[in-house]
């Protein structure tokens, strides 16, 4: 088994600012996540907590430093190489649900593999078995567009995990959401995580939420402040 699901070493992200000033997004940042944890990255707007998931994901690259994914270097990776380990090892939930509202339940969630080309009978029923788990099995044959913003979230957690990845990303995934259904969405991502044995890493700025991963790393203007560990 890898020794780190997720680490970061000495990694600054840093965007043209006005004139020639440098502004980081992120400065320095080391941290080691163990496969299996669930962690949960708190801290203001604007500190750096989209920053630190996109690059995670390999959606977008460092200025300076290196991210590991499973022992994987992105950095040193092309585009295609970083695209396929992107698609293989993460999933990846958006704060905005980022579904096709025209298309079925059931499409979007098989959407990862419908974009592969990879055929019905092999997704249909991984697919099945993820909609039942959300409770949403009487839907799937609906289009998106008809469902609440909480039913949204369920459907856009089952096609992160369409294709078991072991790395699951989430931006904000209940900030779209009233604090009942949030809560509804964040237990079900832990246990669905739990039980495929992945490690989950989300961005919140609720404390409760927060509160319920084994460990939480806080930004501050890009930079790391502490870290608590429950489970240790
Ligand atoms: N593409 C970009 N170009 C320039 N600056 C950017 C870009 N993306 C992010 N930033 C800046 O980087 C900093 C961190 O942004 P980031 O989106 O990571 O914060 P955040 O913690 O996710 O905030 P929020 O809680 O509002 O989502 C901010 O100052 C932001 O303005
Ligand atoms: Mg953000």
């Amino acid at each position: 088994m890898d020794a780190s699901a997720l680490n970061f070493t000495d990694v600054s992200k840093v965007y043209d600012g006005a004139g020639s000033a440098e502004r980081y997004a992120l400065r320095d940042v080391t941290f080691d996540i163990a496969p299996g944890k669930t962690v949960a990255i708190v801290g203001r707007s604007g500190s750096g907590k989209s920053t630190l998931l996109h690059l995670a994901a390999g959606i977008d690259v460092p200025t300076r430093g290196s991210v590991a994914v499973y022992g994987a270097a992105l950095n040193g990776l092309g585009e295609t190489e970083r695209t396929r380990l992107r698609r293989r090892d993460i999933g990846f939930v958006f704060q905005l649900f980022h579904l096709l509202p025209h298309l079925t339940v059931r499409d979007n969630v098989a959407l990862p593999d419908l974009i592969a080309g990879v055929r019905e009978r092999t997704y249909r029923e991984r697919v099945a078995a993820l909609l039942e788990r959300v409770g949403l099995p009487d839907r799937a044959g609906d289009p998106v567009a008809g469902l609440s913003g909480g039913e949204m979230q369920r459907v856009a957690i089952c096609r992160a995990l369409l294709r078991r990845p072991r790395l699951l990303l989430a931006d904000e995934p209940t900030g779209s959401l009233d604090d009942a259904s949030g809560q509804v969405v964040m237990d079900l991502m832990l246990q669905m995580v739990a039980e495929e044995g992945a490690t989950l890493v989300y961005a919140t700025h609720s404390r409760e939420l927060a509160a319920m991963a084994d460990r939480t790393l806080r930004l501050h203007s890009g930079i790391l402040e502490a870290e608590s560990d429950a489970s240790e």
